[in-house]
């Protein structure tokens, strides 16, 4: 038995089997940047970073000794009754980043999923009003709020109803659903048309508080909005006074290489919310958003013991620091012309790639069909499993899309390492050389 073996057995005695989208058989023992270890001491190139939760790698060395110096000074004391010095520091830093021009405030969370609940509470609370829109294939979270706000999983639904109620999911505008005879133009106008149905039959807009998105939907399939379907959808809102969040944590920090996604968009949100990558993968979330509206509650009426946590803080400074000094924003839109390149030339060699969408270090590989041009999850299980053996690390989306999300620091010669590997899975998968794992009907979300 290896040691990956041992442990997961160990685990599997004890941990519930819900909290894992099952892929691979390994156990994480260490990382470097972009590489990583796993209990027998193989060695993988990363390309999901963590779910795209540490964009400036594994263990970087400034993170490592801002956590390890805070840890020494205080690990925590509760941010819900007395500031510390690190988190007081970072609110000025982190506001100032803020995709928002006025005043900016902010408030700690633990998590995207948490984030997202507070953006529904303080819409509602700020303009008194109670419905909350958001779309199909966005992912928010976990907790109840963020999860009623989410459709992308029915094993995440299924069981556990009533979700919040007042939350109303629209059609989000991926490519799937144009039509072939559609022009762009005329797809958006069709789907902009679908975004109104509701607000024209039963939804009142002046009932409705938040319309929330994510400007390019991370589990949904790295899908960016079109923008003139997204401005329309703006427009709609600020002439209903209605607030218009976009939720950052899956993309925001550098991963599309801008440092917010919402800055493919030219549009100023009122709300924004982060995470995963904030510090480097600790446990920090925050709602960035206008003055006003972060001012809309009375306390105690959103805090958790540990958000805003010393150490958490402190590794979401040096973090915001190590984006800056090795400006990964550019760093990330740079390899990630490279990653297009690459992809988009596969797609012209093997008659299974579909579709491919790149921005920045962040791209959906549609898998499909070479027949039908459907979707295809088995085609697609097999790819990650091919490139997993081969020594990188990716897993899938909605089943059939290879989800490339590297860290940002990865090297040029880990990078063209890593399109070895996967074109090595995909030549042997055009000569039928592949095979699915037996356990294939259990992986994935
Ligand atoms: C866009 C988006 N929002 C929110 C979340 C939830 O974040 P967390 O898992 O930290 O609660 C995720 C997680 O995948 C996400 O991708």
């Amino acid at each position: 038995m290896s040691e990956n073996e041992h442990l997961l057995a160990i685990e599997g005695q004890h941990l519930a089997t819900q909290s894992r989208i099952k892929y691979f058989d390994i156990v994480i023992s260490s990382g470097n940047g972009a590489l990583l270890k796993d209990a027998t001491g193989r060695e993988y190139i990363d390309l999901l970073a963590s779910a795209s939760s540490t964009n400036t790698g594994h263990s970087h060395p400034k993170v490592v000794q801002a956590i390890t110096e805070q840890a020494k000074r205080l690990i925590q004391y509760t941010p819900a009754y007395f500031a510390n010095e690190t988190a007081a520091k970072l609110t000025a830093k982190l506001t100032a980043l803020a995709p928002i021009s006025g005043p900016v405030k902010l408030l700690w969370g633990n998590s995207g999923s948490d984030a997202n609940d507070a953006v529904i509470k303080l819409a509602r609370a700020y303009t008194k009003r109670q419905y909350i829109v958001t779309f199909t294939g966005a992912y928010h979270g976990a907790t109840y709020g963020a999860l009623s706000a989410s459709a992308v999983s029915l094993n995440m639904t299924r069981k556990i109803g009533p979700l919040l109620p007042g939350i109303i999911k629209v059609p989000f505008p991926d490519p799937w659903k144009k039509k072939d005879y559609e022009t762009e133009e005329q797809f958006v106008t069709r789907m902009f048309e679908e975004f109104l149905h509701p607000f024209e039959t039963y939804l009142p807009p002046d009932e409705v508080a938040l319309i929330l998105i994510e400007p390019i939907q991370g589990d949904g399939g790295i899908v960016k909005v079109p923008p003139t379907f997204l401005e329309k959808v703006y427009r709609f809102a600020k002439k209903h006074q209605i607030l218009f969040a976009v939720d950052e944590v899956n993309q925001g920090l550098g991963r599309t290489g801008k440092w917010w996604s919402i800055e493919h968009f030219g549009l100023e949100p009122d709300l924004v919310t982060v995470g995963k990558s904030l510090a480097s993968g600790l446990p920090l979330s925050a709602v960035l958003g206008r003055a006003e509206i972060l001012e809309a509650l009375d306390a105690p009426a959103h805090l958790f013991t540990t958000a805003g946590n010393p150490v958490t803080s402190a590794a979401a400074l040096a973090t915001l620091e190590v984006i800056e000094e090795e400006k990964l924003v550019t760093r990330s839109k740079e390899l990630g012309q490279l990653a297009e390149a690459f992809f988009k030339q596969a797609q012209k060699t093997y008659d299974f790639i579909g579709d491919v969408r790149m921005y920045g270090l962040n791209g959906g590989i549609d898998i499909v069909d070479p027949v039908t041009k459907k979707p295809s999850q088995m085609l697609a299980t097999q790819l990650i499993f091919a490139i997993f053996e081969r020594g990188a690390l990716m897993i899938s989306l909605r089943g059939n899309i290879l989800r490339f999300q590297p860290p940002l620091v990865i090297t040029k010669a880990q990078l063209q390492k890593a399109f070895a590997i996967i074109e090595a899975a995909f030549n042997a998968q055009k000569q039928g050389k592949l095979t699915l794992p037996q356990n294939a009907t259990e992986l994935g979300w």
